[in-house]
């Protein structure tokens, strides 16, 4: 008897990112694989989930483990989501529209960036039930970016906080990496906000002006979206966060495209979850690439887990079908160590369910 339908597809993450990596130019994988500096933090950010072992329940009793939960009141099949990630059409043609089609047929949702190759408008039209958080970054335009979001029918915003410039991403740099500025600039064309563009640029090439918080706590609390604090990595910043009005805490190193050496997400989600102590759901991403990640991540404090590259390779593979894989296979590994592990929803996940190695 075979093991498994034929028609399965991929058989693992491995093979998804294979595929991704052979459809990619050598310069756009780079581009979507690379870290900062001498990439310490993007190591690091896996070898923090090797430091964990989940302690099997055997006889567990589970056999049907409910996956669900909600996130800011956005209904989820399972606590993953995918992450903003920039210049979406050099992975796949149709980009976070095809990203966002995946996670409807999921039950899952998109956070939507604003440096993506369609519009937030074109990414919701695309999946209504899945495009709901959009990312936007705290710049000069940040006014008029949010209320195109808003009329676009979004439910939250996702305030990058990590990322006033690019990262000093070396690999880029070897590579004179070039890409057309198109595939960033989906949502700075014209609606008579030509600030909208400018302040694009500028941040590209690190010549924004850098807010702080109390600028964004100001510029937030003009409009009534929800929204997500993304850059989050130590309970000093998550209490920041918070303090200045956010929604939300997403514990995030930018897949370590930021500041190298910085801790890896999953060593500083557990002092800032205690320091959130339930007032404000976390979020996770850096270095997620399989169900036991999502689970050991979900253990440690997030309520929900964000896939960037995973997301990513899924695209270059094989479009909506690769992520809609993707986020199927990991929801597959997931359900399977809660019923290995006598967890019979996604509330029973605690920090009792891992334990560090000794
Ligand atoms: C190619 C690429 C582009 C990205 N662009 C953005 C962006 O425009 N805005 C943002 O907030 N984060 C961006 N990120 C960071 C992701 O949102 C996320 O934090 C990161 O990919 C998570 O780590 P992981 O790739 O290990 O899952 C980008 C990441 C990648 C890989």
């Amino acid at each position: 008897m075979a093991m498994y339908p034929k028609d399965a597809g991929f058989a693992a993450i491995e093979e998804i990112r294979s595929a991704a990596i052979r459809n990619l130019p050598h310069d756009v994988a780079d581009f979507l694989e690379t870290g900062a500096g001498t990439e310490s933090t993007l190591r690091a950010n896996r070898e923090a989930f090797g430091r964990w072992v989940i302690r099997p329940r055997p006889m567990s009793g589970v056999s049907a483990p409910d996956t669900s939960t909600t996130l800011l009141g956005i209904p989820l099949s399972v606590p993953i989501l995918t992450a903003p990630f920039g210049g979406d059409a050099m992975f796949g043609a149709d980009g976070h529209l095809a990203v966002a089609r995946a996670n409807a047929c999921c039950g899952t949702a998109s956070i939507v960036p604003e440096a993506g190759t369609f519009s937030f408008g074109e990414v919701r039209a695309a999946a209504p039930a899945a495009a709901r958080i959009a990312q936007v970054h705290p710049l000069d335009s940040f006014d008029a970016v949010v209320k195109r979001i808003r009329a676009a029918g979004y439910d939250a915003l996702c305030v990058t906080v990590d990322c006033p410039l690019p990262g000093f991403r070396v690999r880029n740099r070897v590579n004179r990496f070039t890409p057309d500025a198109a595939v960033f600039e989906g949502n700075a064309v014209g609606d008579g906000t030509p600030s909208v563009r400018e302040a694009f640029a500028g941040l590209a090439s690190g010549a924004a002006s850098c807010w702080g918080w109390d600028q964004l706590a100001e510029a937030t609390a003009r409009q009534d979206l929800p929204w997500i604090a993304k850059g989050i990595l130590t309970a000093e910043a998550a209490e920041t966060a918070l303090a200045a009005g956010a929604a939300a805490v997403y514990v995030s190193n930018h897949g370590g495209r930021q500041v190298d050496p910085a801790p890896a997400s999953l060593d500083a989600l557990p002092a800032i979850a205690r320091a959130v102590a339930g007032r404000a759901p976390v979020l996770l991403d850096s270095g997620v690439r399989s169900g036991a990640d999502v689970l050991l991540a979900l253990a440690l404090g997030a309520d929900a887990v964000v896939i960037g590259r995973l997301a990513a390779y899924g695209l270059a593979a094989a479009g909506e079908t690769g992520v809609r894989r993707t986020i199927e296979l990991l929801t597959e590994e997931l359900r399977t160590l809660m019923i290995l592990s006598g967890l019979p929803d996604i509330a029973s996940i605690t920090p009792a369910t891992v334990r560090e190695k000794p």
